[in-house]
């Protein structure tokens, strides 16, 4: 398979480089910024809501304690979530899922969602996130992604037309081919995979697409486009957006 959409930019948690990641001020900044996709990280609350938060804990963007897991959402939502970040004043929430589409729904951006089914398993993530992308009919604009590779095979059993991608952390030998085996639709690497500089050809050899993260070296973006990435997942998308435009 051929890249012959060009390169697409998708802000990592948001445009998280300006405004706390993971928040509807983040979304909102990566669609002003232009760009084609958001990158969001999903879990679980103890009353079984989806909200969109990276860590399995609280701790590092409130400043407060806990699992996430262990907090209703009428109790994460008193979270200030803007802690981690200093340099911005205002107080952000933690937003559910349904929030974010609600929020672009009316866009043609693309939302990768990360179903965060590491440290902590949740039952029935897949079939959650599933369930709200038909509600909103948005099969078209999703892509799943995870490091658990467990949970993208059975997403992809739920809806095999659900596009998947697997996360890697760590070098595995012959990523393209072992994706190929699980019937996914790409490959996530993180940019230290891009060492191998076949690595993007090798997968749009197998048919996969390569969305690499997290991009946010204005030389690695470049050198990504030019290697025809399929998207770069970036904090900072007006930088990406301006270098994929000038290509
Ligand atoms: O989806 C790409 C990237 O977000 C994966 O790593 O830790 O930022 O969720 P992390
Ligand atoms: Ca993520």
């Amino acid at each position: 398979m051929i890249n012959t959409e060009g390169t697409k930019v998708w802000a990592h948690r948001g445009a998280s480089g300006y405004a706390p990641e993971n928040t509807l001020e983040a979304f909102k900044k990566a669609e002003k910024m232009k760009a084609d996709g958001v990158e969001l990280d999903v879990q679980l609350t103890k009353d079984g809501e989806l909200v969109v938060i990276h860590d399995e804990t609280v701790d590092r963007v409130s400043g407060e304690k806990g699992f996430v897991k262990d907090y209703t959402l009428k109790e994460l939502k008193r979270l200030n979530v803007s802690k981690h970040m200093p340099s911005y004043d205002k107080k952000t929430r933690i937003p559910t899922l349904d929030e974010v589409f609600d929020l672009l729904k009316n866009t043609e951006m693309t939302i990768n969602i990360e179903l965060k089914n590491g440290i902590v398993q949740y039952k029935n993530l897949e079939k959650k996130v599933l369930a709200l992308v038909e509600e909103y009919d948005m099969l078209d604009r999703i892509w799943c992604s995870s490091f658990n590779h467990e949970s993208i095979v059975r997403m992809k059993k739920l809806c095999p037309d659900m596009r998947c991608g697997l996360l890697f952390s760590d070098i595995i030998v012959n990523p393209a081919e072992y994706a190929s085996e699980l019937h996914v639709d790409a490959l996530h690497p993180a940019t230290y995979h891009m060492q191998d500089e076949n690595y993007i050809d090798k997968a749009h050899g197998r048919g996969l697409r390569a969305h690499v993260w997290t991009v946010n070296e204005k030389h690695e973006m470049k050198a990504l486009v030019k290697a025809e990435a399929d998207a770069i997942i970036t904090n900072y998308p007006d930088i990406a957006v301006e270098i994929v435009k000038n290509a």
